[in-house]
């Protein structure tokens, strides 16, 4: 069997479902295995552009299984609008599997979410999506969440809501939020659960006799490694671990079953939400930057925060995830600008490191190491392969492949499918 990880090796929207979609071509079966609706995947091709928040990029073909792994929390209004917006579009017939033990989100996690937020000084807000994701899972750790298999019992359902609600509604009133009437909710969310029930499995199972199989499976990861619960610039993160290690748990599979992880990055550095970033700038590069990348996020449309490439960040995604392969985003972005800076070490308290720092306190006291390197003013959205790209964006690319050890797979010039070139196959 082959089992390929995608996944972000900076703050996320790295370019993660370009490259799914690309890869997914040769997988049998795609799997979203943390998160939810919180990530924002952009696919475009035929013209058409497709934003996808929960259902895995692969959805796009014909004969691939497209799996929501038990690690994820699904949001089940969100899920049926966008099977909706899908069949809308160009999908109808949807090879989609949904984990029996994958977390529900429900409004109470959206207000929580917000609540939570609203209650800290502002240097301390995370800066989330506002989908409810933290909550939900804050649910599952305290053994109160209700999961995909009993949300499509009505009898389960309603009274593990009611239990719920019994708690929650105490804490909104001590807040002066509106409080749930689980009639209300229950009225309304028995009805995402009738459409999404076709879908619902034990999809360990299934995953692990896909194995059996010899079946090619493709893991998407969402979000990225510094957003990782655990490993990530914690508290600055979300509240699932988007790593390769966080595959075999959120699957049902066992950790042998990843033969190859691609990390993918940008040519530079976005962050969106809260939390310190060392290489990040504001000036007219960083604006063209974002203008030309566009660079607003999918799930919220915030601008984000703009940086040069950080090379520790990307060999921390290297230790923690094990990369056989890099994918380069977003290299065109760059076109016309004169120099380059890529961050090679930190400087903590006049002492060069090669990490990030645990708390949070001496990450904000980090200070980039810069090497700088010539531009390029070519146009390269038609390059087709390495050797026809300028001098100065191979000589960018060969340096990044030499500070961070590992292998460049593929880079993209644009956001067409066709717009990538492919080094070293995977899948
Ligand atoms: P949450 O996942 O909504 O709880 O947000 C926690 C942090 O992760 C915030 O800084 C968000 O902006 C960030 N985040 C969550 N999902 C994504 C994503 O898909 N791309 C980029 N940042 C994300």
């Amino acid at each position: 069997m082959k089992g390929v990880v995608v996944v972000g090796t900076q703050w996320g929207d790295e370019g993660k479902g370009k490259i799914t979609d690309f890869l997914a071509e040769k997988a049998d079966l795609i799997v979203r295995f943390q998160g939810g609706n919180n990530a924002g995947h952009t696919i475009q091709f035929n013209n058409k552009k497709f934003a996808l928040h929960l259902i895995p990029s692969g959805i796009f073909r014909k004969d691939a299984v497209n799996v929501l792994g038990n690690g994820m929390v699904i949001n089940p209004k969100a899920l049926v609008e966008e099977l909706e917006m899908l069949q809308e579009g160009a999908v109808n017939d949807f090879n989609l599997v949904i984990s029996n033990r994958a977390h529900i989100i429900l409004p109470y996690h959206i207000v929580l979410d917000g609540l939570f937020e609203e209650l800290k000084e502002d240097s301390k807000k995370v800066g989330t999506t506002k989908k409810g994701i933290g909550p939900t899972y804050t649910d599952k750790a305290s053994r109160i969440g209700i999961r995909v298999g009993e949300f499509i019992d009505e009898t389960l359902f309603k009274d593990k809501l009611k239990d719920n609600l019994n708690y929650y509604n105490k804490l909104f009133k001590l807040f002066g939020k509106k409080e749930y009437s689980v009639e209300e909710i229950f009225e309304e969310y028995k009805e995402f659960a009738k459409k999404i029930k076709p879908f619902v499995k034990d999809t360990g199972l299934l995953l692990n006799k896909a194995k059996d199989n010899n079946k090619k499976i493709l893991f998407e990861g969402a979000q990225g490694t510094q957003l990782c619960l655990d490993h990530g610039t914690y508290p600055f993160v979300t509240s699932s671990s988007p790593t390769a290690a966080g595959v075999p748990l959120n699957t049902g599979l066992s950790p042998q079953s990843i033969t190859d992880v691609m990390g993918i990055t940008k040519a530079y550095t976005t962050r969106v939400g809260s939390g310190n970033f060392v290489t990040e700038f504001e000036d007219e590069t960083a604006t063209k930057i974002r203008t030309s990348g566009n660079e607003f996020g999918t799930t919220t449309g915030r601008p984000r925060r703009i940086g040069w490439l950080d090379t520790v960040v990307l060999r921390h995604a290297k230790r923690v995830n094990g990369l056989t392969g890099l994918s380069v985003m977003l290299l065109d972005v760059l076109t016309g600008l004169e120099e380059l800076k890529i961050c090679i070490a930190y400087k903590l308290d006049n002492k060069t490191i090669d990490y990030i720092p645990a708390n949070i306190s001496d990450y904000k006291k980090c200070v980039p190491v810069y090497e700088t390197m010539p531009g390029w003013n070519e146009d390269i959205t038609n390059v087709t392969s390495y050797e026809e790209l300028p001098k100065n964006a191979k000589q960018y690319l060969k340096r990044i492949e030499q500070l961070t050890g590992v292998d460049l797979a593929i880079f993209s010039v644009g956001p067409d499918r066709t717009q990538t070139v492919v080094l070293k196959n995977m899948m």
